[in-house]
């Protein structure tokens, strides 16, 4: 009979929503529904904005007698204003209650309020644990805009976790075997800076038809990682050569499935070295928005080469890496931030939560005896 010890499990995974600023929707699809309601984080919120483009992120449900705020239950914005279905409160988008159509507003009847910022166009909310205020601002920038294409950018659900999307800035090896890349080689050691992580490394794509190479792109990316739920990368193609920036953008919605939506936007392509598929021929103003398409679909294809997997795998707490792995553990050490214990004791992740939790318990069982 064996008598070999079995290991403990080594499987579970993080706490489901990390701390952190995450994408809820463009201002182009707020402005176009009006009235937006989803789920982040396991509860239900809504999204509007009022004459002045002051966006509103809340709780979707109203502190006066708990009506439902969403589209689908009657709720409407009028005039910038936020208008419950069930007895008319009026909410404007700071959350605070400024009418209703029989008495004066209640002063202490506010909507629970998302702190929200912006960038090119994409809305994030803050998700603090416990409440608790935004701890860094989300500065992605700047962004000169001259020349670029707008930003394309689409949504994919599937059971997931950020953290595990955000892992692929730093899991080298996964450029090569999952998506096919040539010489993926880092430029430089990863950069980690409070909450901002930075991985810069080269790599090459070689386009094949009937098994023949026909042409190699090489890019030099550099990821901008700002939390679990926003990794923007800028990407220089040298051989066309052309710029790229592209954002992959996680948000939990419930605790099992994730969003992860993907902008892409590309550089004027002035001064081609190489033919690509008849882009020369295009005025300049309509190469970078059709090279951006290509890219969009390009981007969308890898990224569900990576769901295939993201969606069915286990988070090894204690991964057995090899040399080729890169920075794995410095990328997790990094991500210990993100789960700040909720009781108030500073930056530890779930694992020396529950450690802390069965001593605890212990000495509880101990005081019994
Ligand atoms: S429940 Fe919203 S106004 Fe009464
Ligand atoms: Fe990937």
């Amino acid at each position: 009979m064996s008598t070999r010890p079995t290991e403990p499990a080594n499987t579970s995974s993080p706490p489901p929503f990390p701390e952190g600023w995450y994408f809820l929707a463009s201002r182009r699809a707020v402005e176009k529904a009006r009235l937006i309601q989803k789920t982040w984080m396991g509860e239900s919120i809504i999204i509007w904005c009022d004459h002045d483009g002051r966006i509103c992120v809340a709780e979707s449900h109203c502190p006066h007698l708990g009506a439902d705020l969403g589209p689908e239950a009657g709720g409407r914005v009028r005039d910038g204003r936020l208008v419950c279905p069930f007895h008319g409160f009026e909410y404007d988008t700071g959350g605070q209650c400024v009418a209703t159509p029989f008495s004066a507003p209640p002063r202490a009847t506010r909507l629970r309020v998302f702190e929200t910022t912006e960038v090119l166009g994409l809305i994030f909310a803050w998700w603090g644990t416990g409440g608790r205020a935004p701890q860094w601002d989300l500065l992605l920038g700047p962004l000169d805009q001259t020349g670029w294409s707008a930003l394309s950018v689409q949504t994919l659900r599937f059971p997931g976790h950020p953290q595990e999307t955000a892992e692929n800035a730093v899991d080298l090896a996964h450029f090569r075997y999952v998506h096919g890349y040539h010489k993926v080689d880092r430029l430089e050691p990863v950069l980690v800076d409070g909450h901002y992580l930075q991985s810069r490394f080269d790599f090459a794509s070689i386009r094949r038809i009937a098994g023949l190479a026909v042409s190699t792109l090489e890019f030099t990316a550099t990821t901008h990682v700002h939390g679990l739920g926003c990794s923007f990368v800028e990407v220089r193609e040298h051989t066309i050569p052309f710029d790229m920036r592209f954002w992959v953008l996680a948000t939990p919605v419930d605790g099992r499935l994730i969003d992860v939506s993907l902008a892409t936007q590309v550089g004027e392509l002035r001064g081609l070295r190489r033919r690509v598929a008849g882009l020369g021929f295009l005025p300049l103003p309509l190469r970078a928005p059709v090279m951006n398409r290509i890219l969009a679909r390009m981007q969308k294809r890898d990224v569900l080469q990576d769901v295939t997997i993201w969606s069915r795998k286990k988070h090894r707490t204690r991964p057995r890496l090899a040399r080729s792995d890169g920075e794995i553990m410095q990328f997790r050490a990094y991500c210990r931030q993100f789960y700040p214990d909720p009781t108030g004791d500073s930056h530890n992740d779930k694992g020396d939560h529950e450690a802390r939790e069965k001593a605890r318990e212990k000495a509880r069982e101990a005081q019994r005896q």
